[in-house]
Parts: structure tokens; C-alpha cells; sequence
């Protein structure tokens, strides 16, 4: 499974992941053969890039399903618009959907390992997933009850709830905020935090993830300028995972980090901003070069990843005597990735 730009994407290419659009329906299925017509209408809706696949091994099912991150996706945001517009909020669903993702990675020895299928539209619904998936498998690594898991996950899915109640003009603005503007950003954990005490059936804990997201250990963060024994387990957890979702999909005014280069500065900025045990979890909860990166090997043969597990890294060779050819590569073996090339 390769992660290619759209124009570099030919007729014929079968799509190897849907695409989902933000109300989590699905406008492409996977394993769909694509033409022309296709490839036009994707651009006129701004995506920019697609998974494609060669072998029947790219169709293999995620750690997470499809249908349950496109189910998480449409809950998530139906439960922000109502909060929009101040309409009755139904968790219902949303808790529901917790249960099939816990149960799913708890089943499997997962890394998070999506890069997203996007176009503008859909950014926040798809963050608060993607979010939520990282927080869940964080939780496993960390060896909490699945009930604490659940409630971790659900205050990671509802974290920017608070947004719902900021104008899309500063929400969307590509560059640096103003002054102004970064004060009225800074009300969204709060409004997060409010909107959700008033809902029956959540947990405090739940809750205080949408208030304390944004703190930062040495009390730099906001909208309470909180200090690192003063943050629930559960937004730190969630800080990390937000971060690391925020550098990694192109979100921010900086430009967009590969992985392994998000967990290195998230690791450089602890422990003043972040607590350095959440950043470790972080480290063994996502994957370093997630499939569908060009890496270069340590023998100066170049790679394509087409699978991750926890214990191993598959490669498929894509220059040299051995092109074509596919290898499990184990943390101690003498064959190593040297870097991520794309
Ligand atoms: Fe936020």
C-alpha cells in the first residue's frame, strides 16, 4: 500500500483505504478500481492524497475497522453540530461507538497507524478520532481497566467540543492567531468542559479531558495555567495524543512532521510542556514510519513499508538485487531504517 499525491496517481490504481467523507458515509469503497472521472472528482472536492495498493495483502483489515472509524466519525459529528446549536446532546451514540473501538484494540496488538484520507472539510471530526484511537491504545499500553479506557476515550473524542462555540474564521485561519484571537481560542476547554457537565451519563473524568487539555506541566498552558500534579492521568494522556495528531496532519502553521520527527520534539519539549512518561507511551503507541513510507535501509537500499506490528516492521524492497521482495524487519536485526525519505 503506497500513500501517493493525486497526481501522481494513474487510471487503474485500485484505492486501498476508502474515503471517508466527514459525516463518515463513504465516497470511495476500497478495492475500487480507479478511473479518470474519479480522480477528477476528488480533486474538485480538495483531496490531496490517497492510499493505493498492488497486492491482496493491502486490503488486509486495520487494528481499527473501517466501519467503526467511519461510526465514530458521523456520532462525533453529529454531537458537535447539536452542541453548535445548542440542541439536546444524545452521547448515546458516541458511547456505543467507544465500546466497539476499545473492544477492537483491545483484541489486537495495535500501533495507530493512519494517516488520514482528508480533504478541509473534515479536519476536526477526523482529529477527535484519531485522537480518541491514540488515547485508547495509550490506555491499553498503560495497563488501565477497560471501564477507565472507555472514559478516557470518550473525553478524547469530545475534547474540542468546546470549539463548536469559536468562529470558523479564527478556527481556520491558516497562519499564527493574534493576540485577540489566541484569547478567544483559549475559551474553548472551558466551553468544552461546560457543555459536557451538563450532559447525563458522562463522567467527571470525561469531562475535566475537555477542560485540561491544553494545560502544560509547568502551568504555561491554559485556561487555568494548571501544574503537573494538578492534571488528571487522562488529559495528559490526551495533551500528548493532540499534539502529536496536530504536528503529524498538517493542522498547524508549521509544516507537517513525519512521525518519528512529531515524537522527537514532542520528547525535546518534556518535561516542561509534557509529562515525559506520556511521551514515552506515546512512543510505543503509534507507529514510527506508518505504512506506505519510503525509507532508506542502512545497506542504502531503499524500502517501502507495507505493515506494522509491535515486534516488526515490513518492507518490501524497492531498489536493489532484492526489488520486489518482501522482509519483516525485528527491532535487533543488523538491517535497519536509516530515515524516512517519503
Ligand atoms: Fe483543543
Amino acid at each position: 500500500m503506497r500513500y501517493l499525491p493525486l497526481d501522481e496517481i494513474e487510471e487503474g490504481m485500485i484505492l486501498a483505504r476508502s474515503v471517508i467523507t466527514e459525516d463518515g458515509g463513504t465516497l470511495l469503497p476500497k478495492g475500487l478500481k480507479l478511473t479518470k472521472d474519479h480522480l477528477q472528482e476528488l480533486k474538485a472536492l480538495n483531496f490531496t492524497h490517497l492510499f493505493v495498493g498492488v497486492g491482496p495483502e493491502d486490503f488486509e483489515a486495520e487494528g481499527i475497522s473501517e466501519q467503526t472509524y467511519s461510526q465514530a466519525l458521523s456520532y462525533v459529528r453529529e454531537v458537535f453540530l447539536n452542541a453548535a446549536k445548542k440542541q439536546n446532546l444524545d452521547y448515546k451514540g458516541v458511547l456505543d461507538v467507544v465500546d466497539f473501538m476499545v473492544d477492537e484494540v483491545l483484541n489486537e496488538d495495535v500501533l495507530f497507524n493512519i494517516f488520514e484520507i482528508r480533504n478541509h472539510d473534515n479536519y476536526t471530526y477526523l482529529h477527535s478520532v484519531k485522537v480518541g484511537i491514540i488515547a485508547i491504545i495509550m490506555g491499553k499500553n498503560l495497563g488501565l481497566e477497560k471501564d477507565q479506557i472507555k472514559e478516557l476515550a470518550v473525553g478524547a473524542l469530545l475534547h474540542d467540543i468546546g470549539k463548536m462555540f469559536i468562529e470558523n474564521s479564527i478556527l481556520e485561519k491558516r497562519g499564527r492567531l493574534t493576540y485577540q484571537e489566541y484569547e478567544k481560542m483559549r475559551f474553548h476547554p472551558r466551553y468544552g468542559f461546560e457543555i459536557l457537565c451538563g450532559a447525563p451519563g458522562l463522567s467527571r473524568q470525561s469531562t475535566h479531558v475537555a477542560y485540561q487539555h491544553h494545560e502544560r506541566e509547568d502551568g504555561s498552558g491554559y485556561p487555568r495555567g494548571l501544574i503537573s500534579e494538578e492534571i488528571h492521568l487522562y488529559a495528559k494522556i490526551v495533551m500528548a495524543a493532540d499534539s502529536y495528531d496536530a504536528m503529524t496532519s498538517g493542522r498547524s502553521y508549521r509544516r507537517t512532521l513525519w512521525s518519528h520527527e512529531a515524537l522527537a520534539q514532542l520528547a525535546a519539549e518534556a518535561p516542561e510542556k509534557y509529562d515525559p512518561k506520556m511521551i514515552n507511551l506515546l512512543a510505543k503507541s503509534v507507529a514510527l514510519y506508518p505504512v506506505g513510507s519510503v525509507v532508506l535501509l542502512n545497506n542504502l537500499e531503499v524500502g517501502l513499508v507495507t505493515d506494522i506490528t509491535r515486534g516488526s516492521v515490513k518492507i518490501e524492497f524497492l531498489t536493489g538485487e532484492d526489488k520486489g521482495k518482501k522482509i519483516a524487519l525485528k527491532a535487533n536485526d543488523l538491517l535497519k531504517i536509516e530515515r524516512r525519505l517519503s
